[in-house]
């Protein structure tokens, strides 16, 4: 597009003027945002077919009028979207351009369209000459002239993309009318409404008061502009003047052999990065960017960034080890010190340990240890760190979103950082500490990249002795590191992931158990954190403590229960700090008259709970260890809404309910049912708790019996749970987490269970003689099993 800023030529040299009185009719040329003074040239390109049309039939030579659009964007204006007053124009030249042609024009006066006589081919109007009077020559008059050029002069100064030849030429002009229109037309800031104003305002004088005022504007932004132009040159310039004198300070410091302080920076760096025992690759790189560092002025931000990196590579622990040789033998002792039992586990740390005596380069696969909260996986992993004389550092990964927080941000920006790795290596300051990153199931994954995939790099010893952190930008070696992970569960491990791990099985404790590690573990500990030395004996009682492992704690682990035995510990010792009685021995009653009465009843309320037709006891897998679960079944008249599920059943669990109906359905004879209930009653299925979302199919077998309980009236019988799947033709198929199943039973006091017979070698295998106690497990085949077991004889008369 060619500009359409007019060509100003005030005295054109014009070698034909046409003789013009006798226009009476001309064609009209439409043009978009552009006005043409008289005694100016412009060239103006054409290219609409109507305009075209109009330059070919008259040539050059001829004369036309041109007309500027109300609308800059009408296509084919008429008549009706033109000003009025527009220009009477002789046209010079005529070149034709790839697309239509470029007119180079002339003004020579004001026109007003009178009439438009023709649209086609093109416009053409009757129009009238607009006459210009010069006035008189007053000192106002003379003073606005003056006043006018000093402006126009001072805006061309300004800007420079005008030449300054325009004032000149501008203060030759003696015809006021003219010099308003040659101003108008040069100044870059007018706006085409405004010409096109000044184009229509026929007094003179006006026009000259007009253009004064615009041209006022003009002079202030151009002022403002170079003001704002010069103080950016001003403080490049002071920036350029800080630098060279910084050199020359440089120099005359050199000179005198001194060096500034920055100096001395970077040499203290690098005594730091010499020392820090760096592979020959890094330690390359590192001084690299030392050099770099001594020649950044050490007031830009970039010094900072640069400076940080550098202490970053001096203090991590490229060759600094902790561990000492291992010794088996005296790391099996403390692992026992720390830990009851846990046999299973601690030999597969010993295996490893062994190996990597006997081969220290050794590649193994990363141990993960999965069970529920507070069964021992994190203080294991401390334990191992102390058994192997290493440093241990911790790395929660529940949460976890963005890979950046294993691996860490580029170094682009003043705040980024290392990864978790990295930032956990320079804490412990060793390049071989036992590393346990805890909750490896809640890793999260979003938009910001999977942490799971820089996990796997970390982990994977084919991978890590070359990790390699975003902001390090070097590999550090990883493979001296000993990864231990823990998880709640395994299913939400990825897959990748599990692959490389160990996965070692912490399920929980029994009561056995739990009394035991309380008087080897937790009581010690607790008593001796509430200050309760050897001049404030206390002593514990077995029965007091099974009371507080029934009665106040519901768990897997021994978390709460730590928590409650540390709680009547630190309720003795105020005894003691306010001088009352002593305590000296716990015993059940003691017990809760120190912790308030009993919050759990698991036998009473099993009991009570299922001492009405329609209830019966589930055996639940949690992440949290074993639980119970209650399932209700109730019907109410009605019978258009079928079947309804209630208490957050996933859709596995509501499949099974359904197949557990289909199958009561079936086998309404066998059981005395009448038929007809289905159709005049609702049935209703609920599992309370209702707050936690539950799935799985181990429960259909339960649902079955709180079914045909209900429906027949007869009892489930008491403190009996059960676990298995449903198939519609009864058979009952094996379900996982028997281990867990079996304790969550005990734990509630159930005193009879039932389990698919294909789970017998589940319960040979996981779980020991006193872990059962004396719970009867009955294996059931079909559901005929399972009703001649889980329901009494014979209905509640009601
Ligand atoms: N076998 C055991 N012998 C001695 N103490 C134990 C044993 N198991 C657990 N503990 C103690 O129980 C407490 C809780 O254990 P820890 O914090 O390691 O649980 P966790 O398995 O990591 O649980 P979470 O999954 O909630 O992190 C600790 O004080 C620990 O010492
Ligand atoms: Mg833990």
């Amino acid at each position: 597009m060619l500009s359409e800023e007019p060509i100003i030529l005030p005295e054109p040299e014009n070698e034909n003027p046409p003789e013009l009185e006798a226009v009476e009719e001309v064609p009209i040329l439409p043009v978009r945002d552009t006005v043409l003074f008289p005694h100016a040239l412009l060239p103006i390109s054409v290219g609409r077919p109507a305009s075209v049309a109009l330059i070919k039939a008259l040539g050059k030579n001829g004369t036309i009028g041109i007309a500027s659009q109300l609308e800059a964007g009408q296509d084919s204006p008429a008549p009706a979207d033109l000003h009025q007053v527009g220009t009477l124009i002789f046209v010079h030249k005529v070149v034709a351009m790839k697309e239509g042609m470029l007119v180079f024009c002339e003004g020579i006066a004001r026109i007003r369209t009178l009439e438009y006589t023709a649209t086609e081919p093109f416009l053409k109007a009757r129009i009238e000459r607009l006459p210009e009077v010069e006035p008189e020559v007053t000192p106002a008059l003379e003073a606005l002239r003056q006043n006018v050029l000093s402006a126009f002069h001072q805006v061309v100064a300004n800007a420079p993309n005008l030449s300054d030849e325009l004032h000149a030429t501008a203060g030759n002009i003696s015809e006021i009318g003219h010099l308003a229109d040659f101003i108008s037309g040069a100044l870059p800031g007018m706006s085409h409404v405004e010409r096109q104003n000044i184009l229509e305002e026929l007094d003179v004088n006006a026009r000259l008061e007009q253009v004064n005022v615009l041209l006022a504007r003009e002079a202030e932004l151009s002022e403002l502009r170079s003001k704002i132009q010069s103080q950016v040159q001003g403080q490049l310039s002071q920036s350029q003047r800080e630098f060279y004198l910084r050199e020359q300070l440089k120099a005359i410091q050199k000179e005198l052999g001194e060096s500034d302080e920055s100096q001395q920076d970077v040499e203290e760096l690098r005594e730091k990065l010499e020392a820090a025992g760096m592979p020959d690759e890094v330690k390359t790189e590192a001084m690299k960017e030392l050099k770099r560092l001594s020649r950044i002025s050490p007031m830009s931000p970039e010094y900072t960034v640069t400076r940080t990196y550098m202490e970053w590579m001096a203090s991590l622990p490229w060759s600094k080890s902790s561990g000492e040789a291992v010794n088996v033998a005296r790391a099996a002792e403390i692992l026992d010190e720390d830990h009851y039992d846990l046999e299973k586990v601690k030999n597969r740390i010993l295996d490893y340990l062994a190996v990597r005596q006997l081969k220290p380069t050794m590649k193994g696969p990363i141990l993960c240890f999965v069970g529920p909260p507070g069964v021992g996986k994190t203080s294991l992993g401390r334990s191992i760190a102390r058994a192997l004389g290493r440093k241990f550092a911790r790395i929660s990964m529940g949460g976890m979103h963005d890979e950046a927080e294993i691996r860490g941000h580029r170094r682009t920006y003043i705040g980024s950082l290392p990864g978790q790795i990295v930032q956990s290596l320079r804490r412990t300051g060793v390049n071989d500490p036992v590393f346990m990153l805890d909750e490896v199931d809640k890793l999260g994954r979003d938009f910001r990249g999977d942490p799971a995939s820089a996990l796997l790099e970390v982990l994977d010893p084919e991978q890590n002795a070359t990790f390699r952190d975003n902001y390090l930008d070097v590999p550090f070696d990883l493979s001296r590191v000993l990864f231990i992970t823990t998880a709640n569960v395994l299913d939400p491990i990825p897959d990748a992931l599990r692959d490389r791990m160990e996965i070692i099985d912490l399920p929980g404790y029994t009561e056995q158990e739990k009394a035991i590690i309380s008087f080897r573990y937790l009581i010690p500990r607790q008593k001796t954190e509430n200050g309760l030395d050897e001049t404030r004996p206390l002593e514990f009682g077995d029965d007091a403590v099974r009371h507080i492992i029934r009665r106040y704690t519901r768990e897997a682990g021994v978390r709460n229960l730590e928590r409650e035995i540390g709680n009547v510990c630190r309720k003795v010792a105020r005894r003691y700090a306010e001088g009352k009685q002593a305590i000296s021995a716990v015993t059940p009653e003691i017990v809760e008259e120190l912790l308030g009465a009993p919050k759990f009843r698991a036998d009473a309320e099993l009991a009570e709970r299922t001492s009405r037709p329609g209830v019966a006891v589930g055996l639940a897998w949690t992440p949290v260890g074993g639980d119970v679960l209650f399932i209700e079944a109730g019907k109410m008249p009605g019978g258009s809404k079928g079947l309804i599920m209630t208490g957050q059943l996933g859709s596995v669990m509501q499949e099974s309910v359904q197949a557990a109906l289909t199958w009561v359905r079936a086998n309404t004879e066998t059981y005395g049912i009448d038929p007809e209930v289905f159709k005049n009653s609702d049935i209703h299925v609920h599992v309370p708790a209702g707050a936690i979302p539950k799935d799985g199919p181990s429960a259909g077998i339960t649902m079955a019996v709180a079914l045909l309980s209900m429906l027949t009236g007869r009892r489930v019988t008491p403190n009996l749970a059960m676990t298995g799947e449903i198939t519609l033709t009864g058979q009952v198929l094996p379900i996982g987490g028997v281990k867990e199943k079996v304790l969550a039973a005990k734990r509630n006091g159930v005193t009879e269970i039932l389990l698919p017979h294909e789970n017998e070698v589940n319960v040979k295998e996981d779980l020991q003689r006193e872990q059962i106690g004396d719970i009867q497990i009955r294996y059931v085949k079909t559901m005929d099993d399972v009703v001649q077991y889980a329901l009494e004889p014979a209905p509640v008369v009601a």
